[in-house]
């Protein structure tokens, strides 16, 4: 072991006499804290950029997040009456932000909306009673329910156009059933073809008339022995 090296005038090279270039040619082996500085200097620059570089991508995609949402609430007039429409029927609930659940509708539920599912809510959208209808992120709620208790037999009350409807005979088997009561028959026509050209039409019974005389006869009815798997009322 030599003597601890001393440094040129710029501090960082060892001088000769002192275990330096020239008397040690193991000088590099020496380790001292001026070492030390000079290795973790650039590693700490290049964290510290690093750390920069991400809090400023952080801060573009916030700034990106809150513009779409301003521009969601105020883009366009159709939005907007949209938007109103769904504070009216109440569908804010835990939200409380129509701007949000409008973002929400656009950027996840819409996307995965099934072909069918979108041509009859566009075409319940046409009808004058189009408050009552499910909304998308409802049904698609209501089909992740059934697939995940596989139910097989279900019974729907209010069909309105049914967009429920549709969202439930998509989600349980070929050879599962759908009991569907409803005082207008109308309004379940108009969406009939829809649920045909879908292929699931024959899953569906539907009665037509007020819901209770229908449970009252299927109580006495001793030929009515399926187990209903999933029930979903919705009237008004
Ligand atoms: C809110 S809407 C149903 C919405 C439907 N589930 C959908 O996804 O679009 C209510 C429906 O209940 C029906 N209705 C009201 N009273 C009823 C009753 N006593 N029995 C059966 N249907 C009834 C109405 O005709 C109406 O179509």
């Amino acid at each position: 072991m030599g003597p601890s090296p001393t440094f040129d005038q710029f501090g960082t090279s060892p001088t000769p006499d002192r275990g330096g270039k020239g008397s040690n040619p193991d000088f590099r082996l020496h380790i001292t804290p001026l070492h030390f500085f000079f290795q973790l200097r650039f590693p700490i620059q290049r964290k510290l950029k690093l750390a920069q570089v991400h809090k400023q991508r952080k801060a573009k995609r916030k700034k990106l997040f809150i513009s779409r949402v301003l521009a969601m609430a105020t883009n366009t007039q159709d939005q907007q009456s949209q938007a109103g429409r769904h504070q009216e029927v109440g569908h804010k609930s835990l939200l409380q932000s129509d701007a949000l659940y409008q973002y929400i509708l656009e950027t996840s539920v819409y996307p995965r909306e099934p072909e069918p599912m979108k041509e009859l809510r566009e075409l319940t959208a046409k009808h004058p009673w189009n408050l009552m209808t499910t909304s998308a992120d409802e049904g698609q709620f209501l089909n992740m329910l059934l697939k995940l208790i596989n139910a097989k037999n279900t019974m729907e009350i209010g069909v309105y156009t049914g967009y429920s409807l549709l969202a439930t005979a998509l989600a349980i088997p070929d050879d599962g059933k759908i009991l569907a009561m409803d005082v207008n028959r109308e309004n379940y026509e108009l969406g009939l073809p829809v649920i045909q050209k879908a292929g699931v039409a024959h899953k569906i019974d539907f009665k037509e008339g007020p819901a209770l005389p229908v449970l009252d006869q299927l109580v006495e009815d001793v030929n009515f022995n399926n187990p209903i798997h999933f029930f979903f009322f919705r009237i008004c």
